[in-house]
């Protein structure tokens, strides 16, 4: 018998501090005018210097179960796609199986940057249809504020803290995995890292002094391969889905700007209606924004009985992917 893989609980969880584009013209020379037109970004989420990654994780790990109707016996096994666990080791995901009572369950973190949660979604899918398991809680969660150079205007306006979590089941109903399509490319990978606190180059004040803890990236170099990647990742899942395009309800892309959104909606020939967007009040939550945009879509009725929605992800690596889901 064919076993599929199913969507059955969403949630999310964001820290409650807002961080508007004023906020940010009194902290380096930008504007309002400059980030919404370059960006769409109008706010982001930021964490307090108490709160760490598997806090935000754990609540929306707990949304997605409660929605779900899971208790924690029922999840098999948790694994968290993040650039930003809490430490560099143990993993969050541990961390978070032991905050919600979930027991000795298999727990692991992996990093694909943005694309984290879709990576996360593809190895669910294995582990469910091959029969493997039954239950796999999926978690997209960043604080990429933790790695921001708060003086580099270029990065500093783009990004927010969050975290969004799925619960996987092999029974649905829920919305079903179907095509997919992940992709990366290593020699490009310079143009979107983290340089420091690594094995190459471990954290030394010399590091801490030059800012190479935080986030580089050469946005126009990264904007030109996202649109591509984004565009060719859902055309090439809705092909292996055998879904054509006029078949799509709803596109949730990375929440990474708005204008890439847009490229990726042109390539699908949908409607602004088409298109879900919350870039304008989280900004880039990098793996969480997937996971986040999708519980949205779920609780607000955007997403219902027997909706076609494209996943598609970009991100540091670089990585892409895309994911058809059937609700
Ligand atoms: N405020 C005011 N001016 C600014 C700001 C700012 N915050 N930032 C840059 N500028 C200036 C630049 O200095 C430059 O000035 P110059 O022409 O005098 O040199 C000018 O604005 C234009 O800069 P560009 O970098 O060419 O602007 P662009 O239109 O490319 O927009 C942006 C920049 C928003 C970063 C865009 O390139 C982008 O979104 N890139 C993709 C980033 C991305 O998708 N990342 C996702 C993957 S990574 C992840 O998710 C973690």
């Amino acid at each position: 018998m064919n076993r599929s893989a199913y969507i059955v609980g969403t949630g999310h969880g964001v820290p409650a501090r807002r961080l508007t584009n004023a906020d940010l013209e009194k902290m380096v020379d930008t504007t309002d005018e400059w980030i919404t037109t370059r960006t769409g970004i109008k706010e982001r989420r930021i964490a307090e210097p108490s709160e760490a990654n598997s806090d935000f994780s754990a609540m929306a790990a707990r949304a997605a179960m409660d929605a779900a109707g899971w208790k924690p016996g029922d999840v098999q096994a948790i694994m968290i796609g993040t650039v930003t666990p809490d430490y560099v080791f143990p993993n969050t995901a541990a961390l978070v199986a032991d905050r919600l009572g979930l027991g000795n369950i298999p727990a692991y973190d992996f990093e694909a940057g943005c694309s984290g949660f879709l990576f996360g979604l593809i190895q669910a899918r294995a582990f469910i249809e091959s029969g493997m398991l039954d239950r796999v809680l999926v978690i997209g969660t960043d604080l990429l504020s933790r790695i921001t150079n708060w003086e580099d205007r270029t990065t500093c306006v783009l990004f927010g803290d969050g975290s969004g979590a799925v619960a996987v089941s092999s029974e649905g109903p829920g919305g079903r995995l179907g095509g997919f399509h992940w992709g990366s490319d290593g020699s490009v990978g310079e143009h979107l890292i983290q340089i420091a606190g690594g094995s190459r180059r471990p954290p030394s004040r010399e590091t801490v002094d030059a800012h190479l803890h935080t986030i580089q990236m050469d946005g126009s170099r990264i904007f030109k391969h996202a649109v591509r990647a984004m565009r060719d990742s859902c055309l090439l899942a809705l092909e292996m889905d055998g879904t054509p395009k006029s078949e799509v309800d709803l596109l949730i892309s990375h929440q990474a700007n708005l204008r890439i959104i847009e490229a990726t909606a042109r390539a699908l020939e949908l409607r602004p209606e088409q298109v879900y967007i919350n870039v304008d009040r989280y900004g880039n939550t990098s793996a969480a924004s997937i996971p986040i945009a999708l519980d949205e879509a779920v609780r607000s009725g955007v997403i219902g009985d027997s909706s076609t929605v494209v996943l598609a992800a970009f991100g540091a690596g670089l990585t892409w992917a895309g994911i058809i889901l059937h609700w």
